[in-house]
């Protein structure tokens, strides 16, 4: 009679263990809990949802000269370091920008001798370029 026990009883302890590991992989989803696991990279914004407005970077439009000016250009041309012409040194701008406005922009913007490359600021327009000259030469 035993005998004929054994089998069932194998079925039995194979269901429970697999019961008991069931449950123990039961994951939670329900909406709030798979957001929740997803967060961190899971943010995702609509169009409109977003107050772009707020954005420093949307908002802040081109700067002026005397903001490029003392970001970037202060450095040398307050001082005049490396031969740079001084900042509202009057004699000194004019032998430059009689060489013609369209020549002493293409300088700056592309750098001339120890003057670099749009004098450092990097992600500055040829409109901030030119308002910071303006800000120089007066
Ligand atoms: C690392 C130092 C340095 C920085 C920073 C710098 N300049 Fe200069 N700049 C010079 C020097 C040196 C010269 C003179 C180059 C020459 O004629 O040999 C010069 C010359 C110029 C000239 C005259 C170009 C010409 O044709 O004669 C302009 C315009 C000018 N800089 C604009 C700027 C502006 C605008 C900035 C900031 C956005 C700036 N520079 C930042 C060093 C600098």
């Amino acid at each position: 009679m035993t005998q004929l026990f054994r089998p069932l009883q194998f079925v039995l302890s194979v269901l429970a263990g697999a019961a008991i590991s069931l449950n123990a992989m039961a994951v939670d989803m329900s909406d709030e809990a798979i957001s929740e696991r997803i967060k961190p990279v899971g943010n995702v914004y609509l169009d409109g949802e977003l107050d772009i407005a707020k954005a420093p970077e949307a908002s802040a439009g081109p700067r002026d000269g005397a903001t490029i000016y003392n970001t970037f250009c202060t450095a040398c041309h307050s001082t005049g370091v490396a031969g740079a012409p001084k900042r509202g040194d009057a004699d000194e701008w004019a032998a430059r920008v009689g060489k013609g406005e369209d020549t002493v922009f293409a300088n700056a913007w592309n750098g001339i001798n120890a003057m670099p490359a749009k004098g450092t600021c990097g992600d500055c327009s040829e409109d901030e370029i030119k308002a910071a000259i303006a800000y120089l030469t007066q």
